[in-house]
């Protein structure tokens, strides 16, 4: 597996991939790999004859108060992880490779960068457009890897690639779970065992609701009050939102329809974790 460090490296290495007659797949990541990036990247792998992953925790995504500085950093494990699931290459630059000294250019998808977790994190869907943009188009990527669990960003990253007209197709690949229902996030490593156990509320909350999907439940107050009855018996964690909106424009719906996503963010402790299900 090629570890790359510069644009000029990534792009070479694109290219020849291609001449070669390969698809070029980007999983882009911030490292702290866990089974839902193998499951992005094995996906990837299905699909492109070239498989590249990177690595970069992206200091634009961050607020001043977040956690870049404590980010887990685990490089050699995540080699190992995108080795063992196929990747071809692992795209690891530095702050100042994707940011040179003096960088001014930025990516604003404007509305859905405000809502949901752009709501109580300003700016954060800034630099998630940002950096991927540019990862896109270093890569000179066919296709990019999201997960689910990301769902807002994902409407975001769909708007971007829509509107800059960028070639790549974006796939979006389904939560994994953790045996009891917590959906893997890189931020679960903060939990303490009691944490852990409270985190479990998120996709309690989740499961409830699209049991009363299934069940012929439509309304969004219904769904919202229902989660929000859940959430109660956890009164330790403190609720960020908990919303049915349109997926594709992030603005609140008022009854589940196909393409609605049901998403809830909660702090569990000092963690904010985030669950959510797109209803069929
Ligand atoms: O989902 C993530 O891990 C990040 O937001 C991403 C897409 C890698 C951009 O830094």
């Amino acid at each position: 597996m090629h570890i790359l460090r510069t644009v000029a490296e990534l792009r070479q290495w694109a290219r020849t991939g291609r001449a070669q007659g390969g698809t070029i797949g980007l999983v882009p990541t911030m490292g702290a790999l866990h089974a839902g990036h193998a499951s992005l990247i094995r996906a990837a792998k299905a699909a492109c004859g070239q498989v590249a992953v990177s690595i970069f925790v992206n200091p634009t995504q961050f607020g001043p108060h977040e956690d870049y500085a404590v980010y887990p950093r685990t490089f050699d494990a995540d080699c190992a992880l995108a080795s063992a699931q196929g990747a071809d290459a692992v795209f690891a630059p530095a702050v100042e490779e994707l940011y040179p000294a003096g960088a001014a250019t930025f990516v604003d998808v404007e509305g859905l960068s405000s809502r949901l977790d752009g709501a109580s994190r300003p700016g954060h869907f800034r630099g998630v457009a940002t950096v991927v943009s540019k990862l896109l188009i270093a890569a000179e990527a066919d296709f990019g890897f999201f997960g689910q669990k990301d769902a807002a960003q994902v409407a975001v990253l769909r708007r971007m690639v829509t509107d800059l007209r960028l070639p790549a197709k974006l796939v979006v690949c389904p939560i994994v779970r953790e045996p009891d229902g917590l959906a893997l996030s890189s931020r679960n490593a903060y939990l303490s065992p009691a944490e852990r156990t409270q985190a479990l509320t998120l996709s309690r909350a989740i499961r409830q609701v699209e049991a009363l999907v299934a069940a012929g439940q439509r309304s969004a107050a219904s769904l919202i009050a229902a989660a929000r009855q859940t959430f109660a018996a956890e009164p330790t964690l403190r609720i960020d939102y908990i919303e049915l909106v349109d997926w594709a424009t992030l603005e609140p719906a008022e009854t589940a329809r196909p393409n609605t996503l049901f998403a809830v963010a909660a702090w569990v402790g000092q963690t904010r974790l985030i669950d959510n299900t797109v209803i069929a």
